[in-house]
């Protein structure tokens, strides 16, 4: 397994992937948005990373980072683009990977994400890699009418290096 910043060619799947209803509804995006209009988005924000999980040398999945360097901190977005390669053990290598980026590599403090509290197997695969419920943020998001809950999950470089 492959995790590493995603190329132009790649571009089109992750356009794809974000136009899919069930990750539109995972990450709460009420939209479909162009290839232009990605390609816009990331040239205008130098502290996103945008990294390719490639697995047997196929694109199947991408993890979103938001760097925040003043508080040395990441916030974190996963998605398995092709429904067929979920609960296969892609989602947690890839994470490993990213962790080991984050804490060692870039030498992070901090590294945090949201999601709905219906998403059992994403928060299933936080848990297993040992972040920490932070709280909940209650009827955050509104969707076709509905509010809904989001849950808060971080990790601490010293709990990842087991410092705590
Ligand atoms: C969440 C997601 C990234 C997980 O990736 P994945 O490759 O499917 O996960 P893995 O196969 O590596 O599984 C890792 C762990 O997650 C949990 N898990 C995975 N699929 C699960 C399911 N359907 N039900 C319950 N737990 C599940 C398990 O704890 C699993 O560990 P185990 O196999 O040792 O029990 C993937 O399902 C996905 O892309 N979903 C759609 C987009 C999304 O919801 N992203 C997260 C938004 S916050």
């Amino acid at each position: 397994m492959i995790v590493r910043k995603q190329e132009p060619s790649e571009y089109r799947n992750t356009i794809n992937w974000l136009n899919n209803k069930s990750i539109q509804r995972n990450f709460g995006f009420t939209r479909e948005i162009i290839l232009e209009e990605h390609v816009d988005w990331l040239q205008k924000r130098a502290n996103i990373e945008v990294l390719s999980i490639l697995y047997c040398n196929l694109h199947v999945g991408n993890i979103v980072l938001d760097f925040n360097e003043r508080h040395e901190s990441v916030f974190l977005q996963i998605y398995i683009g092709d429904s067929s390669c979920r609960g296969k053990g892609i989602g947690g290598v890839a994470m490993n990977i990213v962790l080991k980026y984050i804490f060692e590599e870039k030498q992070k403090n901090r590294l945090h994400l949201k999601v709905f509290e219906d998403n059992v197997p994403a928060i299933a695969l936080y848990e297993k890699l040992g972040f920490i419920k932070e709280g909940i943020e209650r009827e955050s998001h509104k969707m076709d009418g509905v509010f809904r809950n989001q849950l808060l999950y971080s990790m601490l470089s010293r709990e990842w290096k087991g410092e705590s």
